[in-house]
């Protein structure tokens, strides 16, 4: 019985243990890539994805207008507003892009590489100054 108990126990650590593994990412200290965040191919490359992943919610105009939203709890971010951009940062949006965000219907994007999560990060982070 005894054993059975520290059994369950173990179980139960090591599933708490992996689940801690995956928060672990410390996302102020990764190092931001100032210089492709700037360059215009990257951004170019960003809207490519942009549209092909994101416009559904975010609108085809990255303004929160997409086709879905109609159906979402919570109302996609507009990318066109310079209040949106003046509170965020490359490193805030990465972040989202890598956990999404809990209890809304913005999702994770495990599917991205890491260099495309910037070429979106540098896009959506343009869109409120140089238009969609
Ligand atoms: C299924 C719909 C959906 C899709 C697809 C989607 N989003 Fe979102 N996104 C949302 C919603 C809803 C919110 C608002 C969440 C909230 O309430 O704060 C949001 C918020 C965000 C935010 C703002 C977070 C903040 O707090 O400032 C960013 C950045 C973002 N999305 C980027 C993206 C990018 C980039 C993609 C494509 C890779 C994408 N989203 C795809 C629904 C979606």
């Amino acid at each position: 019985m005894k054993a059975m108990g520290a059994l369950i126990m173990s179980l139960a650590l090591s599933a708490c243990s992996a689940q801690d593994d995956r928060a672990a990412v410390d996302y102020s200290t990764i190092e931001i890539p100032v210089d492709r965040l700037a360059s215009d191919d990257t951004r170019d490359r960003g809207r490519a994805l942009f549209k092909k992943k994101c416009a559904l919610c975010h609108g085809i105009r990255a303004d929160g207008n997409g086709v879905r939203r109609k159906g979402l709890s919570s109302t996609p971010a507009n990318f066109q507003s310079t209040d949106w951009r003046a509170n965020t940062s490359p490193r805030q949006v990465y972040m989202v892009l890598s956990e999404g965000k809990r209890g809304t219907s913005m999702p994770a994007w495990p599917t991205l590489s890491d260099e495309e999560k910037w070429e979106v990060v540098a896009y959506v982070l343009s869109v409120a100054e140089d238009g969609p």
